[in-house]
């Protein structure tokens, strides 16, 4: 069966935007249920200035509590800079992603250097995360819209990738940072991105926020991508792009693809308990698209 392979980034990229922030406990009480439900693959947290991201100030405490708990499980944390790779290292984290937009009004933003720094220091960290031994992945943010400026040039992401590629990133992860892309358009860029970057090598970060999650990751499908990061519940958003809503939600990628006959190795059930957990620790209405269904076949089975 043609197998995908899901990242889990409700831990970072849900979490980081949240009014209610949660302790470690509940975190690494939310990573345990999202590796219960089968998830092999998780973005934990990030090692980002504390000032920028007040809800990520305790990386330094989850990474090592959750090695210790769930060798097993495929952790990878963010790190904008080589001092956060340091923290990261540190810290025990064996797998690390570095963040690179495609403008530069947006790289100013979210880690206030340009395009030019923000390569250098990206390709910096990749050298340097490889020579400690870590597996890498290196996001292309904003990969067909950005807030500031509009349309990200095709010709832009390619040559991005191909850096990050030549840089020795062991992934390279095509982010609609803000969930403004649609089908054709992932089509045709996943289709020239073929040419750069091994079709094993490309992974797409999706959001949801126009009601394309879903039918833009069929044409990632199509396209041949079979690395999805996705959030469970569709919690997240960045706090630095304006109009970046929640991810597409693992339900809805685990439903989807499942259904279509791809295998992923996650229950839905246990996504479920995972949306549960969320919910009352964010203590609001969580869940994809497919949540309400799915809850409803739940009280049914529970009913038989
Ligand atoms: N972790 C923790 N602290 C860090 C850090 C890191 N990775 N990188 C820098 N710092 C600290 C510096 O030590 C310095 O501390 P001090 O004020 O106590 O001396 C302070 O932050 C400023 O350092 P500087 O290098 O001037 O950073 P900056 O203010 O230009 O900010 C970033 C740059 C990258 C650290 C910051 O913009 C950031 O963390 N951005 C992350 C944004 C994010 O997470 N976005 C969402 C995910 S894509
Ligand atoms: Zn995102």
């Amino acid at each position: 069966m043609d197998t995908i392979q899901i990242t889990d980034v409700a831990p970072r990229d849900g979490l980081q935007n949240q009014p209610i922030h949660l302790g470690a406990d509940a975190k690494l009480a939310l990573i345990e249920r999202l590796a219960d439900a089968g998830v092999q693959s998780i973005e934990a947290t990030s090692f980002v200035s504390p000032k920028a991201v007040p809800q990520m100030a305790d990386a330094g405490e989850i990474v090592p509590r959750l090695i210790a708990r769930l060798p097993e499980l495929r952790t990878s944390v963010l790190v904008p800079n080589l001092k956060g790779l340091e923290r990261a290292h540190a810290a025990g984290a064996k797998e690390i992603a570095v963040v690179l937009s495609a403008t530069e009004t947006m790289n100013r933003k979210n880690i206030n250097m340009g395009l030019n720094e923000a390569l250098r220091v990206c390709e910096q960290t990749l050298a340097q995360a490889q020579a400690l031994g870590l597996r890498t992945r290196a996001y292309v943010a904003v990969a067909f819209d950005c807030p500031f400026e509009g349309e990200t040039p095709l010709a832009t992401i390619l040559n991005l990738a191909t850096r990050m590629h030549a840089a020795g990133a062991d992934e390279i992860v095509i982010a609609d940072t803000i969930g403004s892309a649609s089908p054709g358009q992932v089509s045709a860029r996943l289709a020239a991105l073929r040419d750069v970057v091994p079709l094993e090598q490309l992974a797409v970060h999706l959001h949801d926020t126009r009601g394309l999650g879903a039918a833009n990751a069929w044409a990632a499908l199509e396209a041949g991508v079979r690395r999805f990061d996705a959030s469970v519940g569709g919690i997240g958003g960045c706090p630095f792009a304006p109009g970046a809503a929640g991810n597409l939600a693992t339900e809805d990628l685990v439903l989807m693809a499942e259904r279509s006959g791809f295998s992923t190795g996650i229950s839905l059930d246990g996504l479920l308990d995972a949306v549960d957990f969320a919910e009352a620790q964010l203590q609001r209405p969580l869940g994809g698209r497919s949540a309400a269904w799915l809850r409803r076949q739940r009280t049914k089975r529970s009913e038989v």
